[in-house]
């Protein structure tokens, strides 16, 4: 807001912009500046033909200290989500979360601090499950919630899980790596368990909304094998390998879907 010759924060927008507030989200809108100018070179990345990266920015070398301030970014507005995926899903029947690519375990953590009764475990790469543990031990949780180091592509999941949630990693991977990664969770799944696919997905006519195909391109800058997917492709992952019920509905609008199946009792 203009205040004379100086401009100072909206009511509804102080407590994200300032550093220390509870809300403060400032990690984030920073999140991807480091590139600014590789999007500068939009054009010459696109028509780079070298052998694709398949983890992105996260290949061989992704060290705990750049695991730590990529996921203060993350969770500067993660446990947001965390509790908007509480106030959406009635957990009051399950037992145990399975949460691939948990990365700060914002998900878990939202729900077992609304469900006593519930565990969970968040499964990301090595550096990663380092720092959820630090997240996790802040909230006091270390004894309801896990981290285990893996790779969802390559390794085994860790059976025992009645939800499985993964969230905001979609774009990073291509079509025939995601389809296998969501069958390889509905084999983890208990039988009437549910999948929670939740990410940045295209309309079906692929049209927009622009959010998504962003960081679909932003793959493209990172030279991975990534795309936007539609919300008919992911609902059709789903189906693929073997959820029934699936439906798909707006987790943040413009932002994120929320696509769900159960796998049969
Ligand atoms: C953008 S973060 C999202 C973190 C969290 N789900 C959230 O919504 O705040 C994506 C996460 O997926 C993890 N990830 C990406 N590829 C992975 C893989 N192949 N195996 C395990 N974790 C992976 C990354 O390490 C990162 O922590």
């Amino acid at each position: 807001m203009r205040e004379g010759d100086r401009l100072r924060n909206a009511p509804d927008v102080q407590r994200y912009l300032v550093e220390g507030e509870p809300g403060y989200a400032g990690p984030w809108m920073l999140f991807t500046k480091p590139e600014w100018d590789e999007w500068g070179r939009l054009a010459e990345r696109l028509r780079h033909t070298g052998p694709p990266v398949v983890l992105g920015k996260y290949a061989e070398g992704f060290t705990v200290g750049e695991a730590r301030k990529y996921h203060e970014a993350t969770y500067s507005i993660g446990m947001g989500s965390g509790r908007r995926f509480v106030r959406q899903v009635d957990l009051a029947r399950r037992r145990r979360i399975l949460d691939l690519g948990g990365g700060s375990g914002c998900f878990c953590i939202a729900a077992c601090q609304a469900h006593p009764h519930l565990s969970a475990v968040v499964f990301d790469l090595p550096p990663v499950a380092e720092v959820a543990r630090e997240f996790i031990a802040s909230h006091g949780l270390s004894g309801r919630i896990t981290a285990a180091a893996g790779n969802f592509t390559a390794d085994p999941l860790p059976p025992g899980a009645d939800v499985v949630i993964m969230a905001s990693n979609l774009p990073q991977y291509s079509r025939d790596i995601i389809q296998p990664v969501i069958r390889k969770a509905w084999l983890a799944l208990e039988a009437g368990g549910e999948m929670h696919l939740i990410g940045e997905m295209l309309d079906a006519e692929r049209t927009g909304p622009a959010d998504p195909a962003l960081w679909g391109l932003a793959e493209a800058v990172y030279g991975s094998t990534g795309i936007a997917h539609s919300v008919t492709e992911c609902v059709g992952y789903l189906e693929a390998a073997g959820f029934t019920g699936v439906t798909a509905h707006e987790f943040i609008p413009g932002v994120l879907i929320r696509v769900t199946g159960t796998k049969p009792a």
